[in-house]
């Protein structure tokens, strides 16, 4: 399997995880690296999303990548992925109004395309669950800087050692916001029509293919979810141009958030759900699929040409080798909840390895 003209040691993905362990000011740490090091068997790694300015992070102990510091300290992080001979991206992130005004720069409530607040979903404070404010509205000087941001981080990946970029479109974040007329009201060329609410991406990306090459940059989206509260009448409408277009520039892949997922839950998926193979018959190109698969579910995806990489979440964080069980037909752990936001070792890199027979 060939992806932005490398070569993938097998099919399966680490996929984007949030996982809390970075310092407060968004630097890698070492347990990091030993965190990604046990998971390099993967044919593709694919970082936890990581935020292009501060203002784009909503929890604490998610890393950046905006900082000479934090380009240091992605390099062994990096090297240790691929380790085993990976392809290793870094997923670029702003969360937009997902994010709270206790954790913004100044002190202020986040930014989103409109002043709509998230409703139906709460933040995830260090206190408790509380509710999302109204964002402030981001003029069209404040895109052009986000769209910098991107940029900048997308060189500072390069210098890390990382192969290329995921932009997180997925999840109610910010691209998805633009995407979405629940969350998106504008009047001006960043609202209304579907190419006007694409605007935003497609900066991105061109600002992005400046610093790497296009080929080298890949788009994860979830057409079915309406987590934190991104609605519109026409999902299938709004992703199906998405897709086409980054088909055409010639993207690296399209990442696909399976229907049954909604941000870090399962859910029911809803009467109208985007099948991923829908959608990926749209690129040409690499189709990643995530969310709930078995070995069994991935290789009969793989099988019927619907998907050609399948990333495995929770399958990862409890097996740090499941490449090797997948192969040897071992059983797979089950993942603890406790450890799977911030902490140290516990819940995180103290997954043991199968024990090998030799
Ligand atoms: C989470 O931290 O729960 C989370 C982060 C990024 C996502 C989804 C969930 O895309």
């Amino acid at each position: 399997m060939k992806l932005g003209g490398q070569t993938l040691p097998n099919r399966l993905v680490l996929p984007p995880l949030t996982r809390s362990r970075a310092q407060d000011d968004g630097v890698p740490t070492p347990i990091m690296v030993e965190y990604y090091r046990q998971r390099a068997g993967a044919g593709l790694v694919i970082s936890e999303g990581t935020v292009v300015s501060a203002q784009g992070a909503s929890y604490a102990r998610v890393p950046g990548l905006y900082s000479d510091a934090q380009v240091d300290g992605w390099r062994p992080v990096v090297a240790a992925a691929r380790s085993c001979g990976a392809i290793v991206y870094a997923q670029l992130w702003h969360v937009g109004r997902q994010a709270h005004s206790s954790v913004q720069p100044d002190g202020c409530p986040p930014w989103g395309p409109s002043p709509v607040a998230i409703t139906g979903w709460q933040y995830r404070s260090p206190h408790g669950r509380i509710p999302f404010e109204v964002p402030r509205e981001l003029s069209e000087e404040a895109i052009a800087e986000i769209v910098a941001q991107f940029a900048v981080a997308a060189r500072n990946a390069v210098a890390a050692g990382f192969d290329g970029v995921e932009l997180h479109a997925a999840n109610g974040y910010l691209f998805d916001q633009f995407l979405n007329s629940s969350s998106n009201r504008r009047t001006d060329r960043y609202g209304g029509s579907v190419e006007n609410r694409l605007r935003f991406l497609h900066e991105v990306i061109d600002a992005v293919s400046a610093e790497t090459r296009i080929n080298r940059i890949g788009v994860r989206i979830s057409p079915s979810s309406t987590w934190m509260d991104v609605f519109d009448p026409d999902k299938r409408g709004i992703y199906s141009e998405l897709v086409r277009g980054i088909s055409e520039r010639g993207l690296a892949y399209l990442h696909l958030v399976e229907p049954g997922i909604a941000g870090s839950l399962d859910t029911n998926p809803q009467d109208g759900a985007i099948e991923s193979a829908e959608l990926g018959s749209l690129f040409d190109g690499p189709v990643i699929v995530t969310g709930g698969h078995t070995p069994r579910t991935a290789a009969a995806a793989v099988g019927a040409g619907s998907a050609d990489l399948v990333g495995f979440g929770r399958l990862f964080i409890a097996n740090p080798d499941l490449p090797r069980r997948i192969q040897a037909g071992a059983e797979l752990a089950d993942l603890r909840q406790k450890g799977l936001y911030g902490g140290g070792p516990a819940g995180y890199t103290d997954y043991p390895e199968l024990q090998s027979s030799n």
